[in-house]
């Protein structure tokens, strides 16, 4: 039986949303590029010709100030708050319809995959008190024991922020598809028996990797409830055998050894400085030796951007929920896989995909 979507959007809610959609396109297009356009033109040879040496730091002030930037921020902010009234309309319409659905599954004893939640689990920060992306209430946001809007609102948003940053598709498990394929084509031959996804959300990631690898069994953990229960609900609606639990990616409690490939989507840009090591380190402890790791994030390390997207992004921290991207953006991924005790021969931090476009920063190693 084919079940609808969990989240629906009725025909006018879609046309709204495709609305905010286009509005983000032309952000994320044009203006973006007049931004750059203006800073190497004209910003960039001024703050030369005053003797200055160029960087973020003696860029962004004479940048901020010119018609183009102000309309590029203006403009990034409010089609942010736009798609997240309109993901709203449609979340607060199908919230019950998926609490409904999600009390309607099997025992738990009859279900292909499992949901561990831990309500005692401390979460850490920004996860923690951060409205990442503004989403409303950040993705932490848990009313009940059927709360599913926060997964509700992360899948319906990410139809809108993902095509709008030139991601080709967003369903349910494109992500994961895509990680499968970049997974494949890094180590080829790999035939993993038992996988773990850290900081899986809604599940986008970890689907895609069991349907990229059949018949492997299949581990998401992420600190957030309602992203959990609909990637739960998402995963048995569908046949999908997947054990999400709720743990921090940096203890995430699994025995030594225990999975022979580790992937991660989107994940690290959203963790902190002490964060990010601590999630490697666990890496090297559950990955079994000769095992594969493989993490998928945004392009947006400061040595791959040109001053002007550099002094975007930093405006993305303070003005639309991006607390550790630019710690993220400062890291040498390479390094900080070594550091956490990887051999260097194997490590690897690449980028892949069109510039401006979908293009990742793929890194991992051999364990
Ligand atoms: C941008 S989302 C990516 C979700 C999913 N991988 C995807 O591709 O759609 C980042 C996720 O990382 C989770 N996260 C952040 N820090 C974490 C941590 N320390 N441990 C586990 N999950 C974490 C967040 O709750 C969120 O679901």
């Amino acid at each position: 039986m084919q079940l609808a979507p969990v989240y629906d959007p009725t025909r006018n809610e879609k046309l709204r949303q495709d609305f905010v959609l286009g509005v983000k396109l032309l952000v994320n297009g044009r203006m973006q590029q007049n931004v750059r356009d203006i800073s190497v033109g004209s910003v960039e040879p001024a703050v030369r010709a005053m003797g200055r040496s160029l960087s973020r730091q003696s860029l962004r002030m004479p940048l901020i100030k010119t018609l183009e930037f102000r309309q590029w921020a203006a403009i990034t902010h409010a089609s942010q708050s736009m798609m997240w009234r309109a993901v709203e309309e449609t979340t607060e319409r199908v919230a019950r319809s998926a609490a409904d659905r999600f009390n309607a599954l099997p025992p738990a004893a009859e279900r292909k995959g499992s949901l561990e939640l831990d309500a005692s689990l401390d979460i850490p920060f920004p996860i923690r008190d951060t409205e990442i992306h503004r989403q409303p209430n950040g993705y932490v946001s848990n009313h009940s024991p059927e709360d599913l809007t926060a997964g509700l609102r992360y899948l319906g948003s990410g139809q809108i922020y993902s095509p709008g940053k030139g991601a080709s598709s967003a369903d349910v498990d494109s992500r994961g598809v895509l990680l499968a394929t970049l997974v494949k084509k890094q180590f080829p031959g790999i035939e993993p028996r038992r996988i773990l996804d850290l900081g899986c959300g809604v599940g986008m990631s970890t689907h895609g990797m069991a349907s990229g690898f059949p018949g492997v069994e299949i581990h998401g953990v992420d600190v957030a409830p309602g992203l959990l229960r609909f990637g739960h609900l998402f995963a048995e609606e569908q046949g999908t055998a997947i054990h999400y639990k709720q743990r921090d990616a940096a203890a995430t409690g699994y025995p030594d050894d225990h999975f022979d490939l580790i992937v991660s989507s989107i994940l690290f840009h959203e963790t902190s400085h002490d964060k990010l090591p601590a999630i490697l380190r666990e890496c090297r402890r559950v990955l079994a030796p000769d095992g594969y790791m493989f993490h998928l994030d945004v392009a947006t390390q400061i040595e791959h951007q040109g001053l002007a997207d550099q002094v975007m992004n930093a405006w993305q921290v303070r003005w639309n929920g991006e607390p550790f991207w630019m710690g993220f953006a400062e890291t040498n991924m390479k390094e900080a896989i070594v550091a956490a005790g990887f051999p260097a021969a194997t490590t690897f931090a690449e980028y892949s995909g069109r510039p401006g476009g979908g293009e990742r920063h793929i890194f991992g190693a051999r364990g």
